[in-house]
């Protein structure tokens, strides 16, 4: 077992079972052990996991094509900010900076406070919402039960017990009604809490948020993710049991997009609707058939047409993009 593993086994045995909230909070963010917070770079070939913001400069250049032409349907304000959540190495926000010197840029990572406050402008996210720390829930019959993490032996293992939190029962029937018996789901309540922060920080302008995930729709009556979303990678691969190895490997819930669709409406966001990344990535670029993101020297040219497949290729798909504005 891990350090970290021994850590959360002696929580466990000193307070009972523990949530999977809590187990996957102590996995990423533990402040020495932790996936996010150890020595180790998870990021690209040596790390665990590629993300869009390994793709640069190409990516960071449709991220400010994006930001540029909403500053111009606003009226070109004067003073303008973007705000990146979850920043990670900020490969992504260096582009837009370089692209748009004008513009305040702010990385936001976990621990470095409070958004700015009141500002005109745009509030940008890769793959921070999916690695918010979740809750897991599964329909027994008509019961709502929420998986604990408990010990089976020396191991993690899981342990349903009957539910009546409220806040896990409303999340179910407002933002995945149709979910069957027998049927996973996380509930992200911290990606509603960090909506209200966005919310309450932006005001006026954009929300745009890039990650995996799905609808309410989509899921109803198991059609997708019967068992749930959580996954754990290692190395570029993915493992089955996200209890394994705290700390040594990533691990991540897609995220659900019509929980922050509703929640943002009620909190004053305007959904501008959903789509795939390779869509949002062909609508920023056909205009110049992707002249400006591509422009470059000889040299240089066949890495961008590279990472430009990778997006619209490999990641296009997977990805979705929600906009919404205030
Ligand atoms: C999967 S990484 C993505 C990093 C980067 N956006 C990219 O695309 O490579 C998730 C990032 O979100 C950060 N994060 C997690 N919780 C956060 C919070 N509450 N506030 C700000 N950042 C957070 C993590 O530290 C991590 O850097």
């Amino acid at each position: 077992m891990t350090r970290l593993g021994e850590l959360i086994r002696s929580e466990i045995q000193r307070g009972g079972p523990v949530s999977f909230e809590r187990f996957m909070e102590r996995a990423l963010y533990h402040p020495e052990h932790g996936y996010y917070l150890r020595d180790k770079d998870p990021f690209g070939k040596q790390g665990d996991f590629f993300t869009n913001s390994q793709m640069q400069p190409v990516f960071g250049r449709f991220i400010a094509r994006q930001i540029e032409q909403w500053r111009r349907e606003m009226g070109s304000p004067p003073e303008f900010t973007v705000v990146e959540l979850g920043a990670g190495r900020g490969e992504t926000l260096a582009e837009v900076k370089k692209a748009l010197p004008d513009v305040e840029c702010i990385a936001v990572e976990r621990g470095t406070g409070p958004l700015p406050g009141g500002f005109t402008g745009v509030v940008y996210s890769n793959e921070f919402f999916d690695a918010l720390p979740v809750r897991v829930v599964e329909k027994r019959g008509a019961i709502l039960t929420e998986l604990l993490v408990g010990l089976d032996e020396e191991r993690f293992g899981w342990l349903a017990v009957d539910t009546h939190d409220a806040a896990l029962e409303q999340y179910v029937d407002r933002y995945a009604p149709g979910l069957s018996g027998g049927q996973r789901l996380e509930v992200n309540l911290q990606a509603l809490h960090e909506l209200e922060r966005i919310a309450g920080a932006l005001e006026r302008g954009y929300v745009l948020t890039i990650d995996y995930g799905y609808t309410a729709e989509e899921i109803a009556a198991g059609r997708r993710f019967p068992q749930g979303s959580l996954m754990a990678y290692q190395s570029h691969q993915a493992l089955e049991d996200v209890l394994t190895e705290p700390g040594e490997c990533d691990i991540t819930a897609h995220v659900n997009f019509t929980a922050l669709e509703e929640r943002g409406r009620d909190l004053g966001l305007d959904s501008l609707g959903l789509r795939t990344q390779a869509r949002f990535l062909l609508d920023l670029g056909e205009g110049d058939q992707f002249a400006s993101v591509l422009a470059g020297s000889e040299v240089e040219a066949l890495q961008l047409r590279l990472q430009l497949k990778s997006l619209l290729i490999g990641m296009g798909e997977t990805f979705r993009v929600l906009v919404q504005r205030k």
